[in-house]
């Protein structure tokens, strides 16, 4: 029920989710993602059978309009099958020792049949910087009760999905205290332009940029020769920073303001990256990055389903 990140990549994408499996393959081509495990859709249902939870989330979902709040509280208060809780333990473990870690991120990794993964954007529960083993249990079981979260119901509604198609996975990662986070698109997603890589970087972690709560700096690079055409200061209102056990906002200081939260070299690094990713996929892509110490390390792969055809090299 647990399969480790650098494996994912040949396991079924209703196993483990698109996220997971992307960022797999992504190891496998020799690209930087933080190690880490994931807790497969298989324990999912494993948790839900051996509780026999199904009835009463059935109940919920009949007599609520919004049962999340109630079927994350029937989640925290049933324990997760004790086969299951060591095997989550030993991954965990071998992830925080071996790797000189202590925290790690808790994400959601979700697919359905019809669905690509672009379509889930936001819709689950993500955890950062978790400092336990009690809090690691307690996500995962947030990340699977998000499932039933108004926004996710009412996605799936519009969809015409069924929820019991929705296959969720979660994602346990080590942490990276980014100095820098952002997003990358291999095209100009306005413009469409082939020619042109854009990113979007702000100090801290990453979460409040894809979540669009601050404006990030902006960079325009042209794919050919890596020039940068255009860059626009952002107002990064605020950055997401680890505490101990999870994250705090803190205001960006007066310096950072000012300043461009990547350098050249970084942002020539980040193009390569992503025009590398691109041409694996054949097709135009955005990534989630953290830059830790002049370290690059991707979190994230997504195709940009707004346009459509295959990438001309
Ligand atoms: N291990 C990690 N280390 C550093 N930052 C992380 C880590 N895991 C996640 N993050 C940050 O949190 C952001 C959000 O996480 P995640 O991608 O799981 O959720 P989301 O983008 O809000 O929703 P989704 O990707 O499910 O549509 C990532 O883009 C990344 O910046
Ligand atoms: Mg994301």
């Amino acid at each position: 029920m647990i399969v480790p990140l650098s494996e994912g990549h040949e396991k079924n994408r209703s196993l483990i989710g698109g996220k997971a499996k992307n960022l797999s393959t992504l190891m496998k081509l020799g690209i930087s993602v933080p190690n880490g495990f994931i807790v497969s859709s298989s324990a999912f249902l494993n948790f839900i059978k051996a509780n026999r939870l199904g009835s009463q989330i059935n109940h919920y979902m009949k007599t609520m309009s919004n049962p999340y709040i109630k079927i994350n509280e029937l989640f925290q208060s049933h324990t997760i099958p004790s086969d299951l809780e060591k095997e989550i333990k030993e991954a965990y473990d071998n992830l925080t020792f071996s790797h000189d870690i202590i925290n790690v991120s808790v994400r959601s990794s979700a697919s359905a049949e019809d669905l690509q993964d672009q379509s889930f954007a936001g819709q689950y529960e993500t955890c950062l910087n978790i400092g336990s083993f009690d809090r690691l249990l307690k996500s995962i079981k947030k990340c699977w009760a998000s499932v039933w979260s108004d926004q996710a119901l009412q996605y799936l509604h519009t969809v015409n999905i069924d929820i019991k198609e929705v296959k969720i996975s979660v994602l346990v990662q080590a942490m990276v205290q980014a100095d820098t986070s952002g997003v990358a698109f291999s095209i100009n997603p306005v413009t469409l332009s082939y020619d042109e890589i854009i990113i979007n970087a702000s100090y801290g972690l990453g979460e409040p940029i894809v979540s669009g709560l601050i404006t990030p700096d902006l960079f325009i690079i042209s794919k050919h020769d890596h020039k940068i055409l255009h860059k626009e200061l952002g107002l990064k209102e605020f950055k997401l920073v680890g505490q101990a056990d999870g994250t705090k906002e803190t205001p960006t200081s007066e310096q950072e303001i000012k300043s461009f939260s990547l350098n050249f070299d970084q942002i020539n690094r980040i193009t390569n990256i992503t025009k590398k990713i691109e041409h694996y996929y054949q097709y135009p892509v955005d990534i989630e990055f953290t830059v830790k110490e002049n370290e690059i390390n991707v979190l994230q792969v997504r195709p940009i389903t707004t346009v459509k055809g295959v990438v001309q090299s």
